[in-house]
């Protein structure tokens, strides 16, 4: 899949710009704050309905305007689609596939996957477990939908449930008969969600370890995954942790607690790894992400690499450029033109080098080096 046009119009930096693409790679220099990891982020926004930088959709919208706009024309399996994103103050987001809204926003979801490397994703390694559960839930609900539903069933029942367990200290008074009906739908939605973590990281473990390798030839790495579904079983769990729960006001047994362990060699990435090697071990992740999902949908998403040759040895950024050819269109950012036009150059692809400047774009074209 590639994105071959993208209008942008009152996109934070950007007042207007109208770029064509190169389906194969796209690179954007330009200095701090000239706005590349905001085109980034404008094409993450149509792949996922809203962008990853900003918290609050509002925050989009260039400063002093009240609307924006982002508009992409994609080119899946030979058909081509238009997606519409648009933006007004006060007033509920517009997402559209070729004019037509959709009924649930979630819906898109994996339609156009695309697949963003930022520098801060480095945090999966220091962060506590619960965004690395992210990671992988995210990933897992783009290619099976009763996972997301199981997901959503199970936070939402989990919720209720230690509200529960809040108002038993509030009130002094144990209902154990609602929590039971609680129990019910964690167990049944619960221990799918651990069954399908487990043979997914299985999956993930294989591609993400060849990447690895790619990268990085001569150091061993591994990832496992932590349940306490692991060494207890789940109804048994819950029951014996009922008096330490209402004492907690919260469900202290569940997936809700799993984790995903990183390591280097034996020991723990978050310790003994140097920023490099960190920064290699979730870059390797998001390239077995691409691989993944490449390999679920058909064709391969959109990778979008956001200042990805910052603390990398020139080894690693050798071996990273070799992968590009196998993958499919590319994006590239970097705040030093130089440096990357030159390892670039080795790089035999059909190019588009773009300058930006406080929010405008210059473009040119390579032909396959
Ligand atoms: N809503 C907004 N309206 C106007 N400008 C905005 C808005 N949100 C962010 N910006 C501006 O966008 C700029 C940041 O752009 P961006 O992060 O894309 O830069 P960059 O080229 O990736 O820089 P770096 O090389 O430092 O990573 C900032 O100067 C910021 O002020
Ligand atoms: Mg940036």
């Amino acid at each position: 899949m590639t994105i071959d046009r993208l209008h942008l119009y009152n996109f934070k930096n950007y007042a207007e710009a109208d770029l064509i693409f190169s389906p194969q790679l796209n690179v954007l220099v330009g200095n701090n704050g000239s706005g590349k990891t905001n085109l980034l982020d404008a094409i993450y926004s149509l792949s996922f309905t809203k962008g990853v930088i900003s918290t609050a959709d509002q925050h989009y919208i260039k400063e002093g305007e009240n609307q924006l706009v982002v508009r992409g024309t994609f080119t899946k399996k030979q058909k081509v689609y238009e997606l519409t994103l648009g933006l007004q103050t006060g007033q509920k987001k517009v997402f559209r596939e070729n004019g037509q809204d959709y009924t649930k926003l979630s819906e898109h979801i994996g339609q156009y996957p695309a697949v963003f490397v930022l520098p801060d994703d480095v945090d999966l390694v220091k962060d506590g477990s619960e965004s690395r559960r992210k990671f992988f839930d995210t990933l897992i609900a783009q290619l099976d939908k009763n996972y997301l539903e199981n997901l959503m069933r199970y936070n939402h029942c989990l919720k209720q449930r230690n509200s529960l367990l809040k108002m038993f200290a509030e009130s002094g008074r144990q209902d154990w008969v609602m929590i039971e009906s609680y129990d019910d739908v964690l167990l049944a939605t619960g221990q799918a969600i651990f069954q399908k973590r487990a043979s997914f990281i299985e999956e993930f473990l294989e591609v993400f370890k060849h990447y690895y390798q790619m990268l990085v030839s001569d150091e061993a790495v591994n990832l496992r995954y932590a349940s306490l579904l692991i060494e207890q079983d789940f109804k048994e769990g819950l029951l014996q942790s009922r008096g330490k729960d209402v004492a907690l006001q919260r469900t202290s047994f569940g997936i809700h607690r799993d984790d995903f362990i990183f390591l280097l060699g034996d020991g723990d990435l978050k310790r003994l790894g140097s920023q490099g090697q960190q920064k290699s071990f979730v870059l390797a992740m998001k390239l077995a992400q691409l691989e993944i999902l490449k390999s679920h949908k058909g064709f391969y998403p959109i990778l979008l690499l956001d200042d990805v040759f910052d603390k990398l040895d020139s080894s690693r950024i050798a071996q990273l450029l070799k992968l590009f050819p196998t993958f499919g269109q590319v994006f590239l950012t970097d705040a030093r033109p130089d440096r990357t036009l030159m390892l670039l150059d080795t790089v035999k692809l059909e190019k588009k080098i773009f300058t930006v400047d406080k929010g405008v774009i210059s473009g040119y074209s390579q032909e396959k080096g």
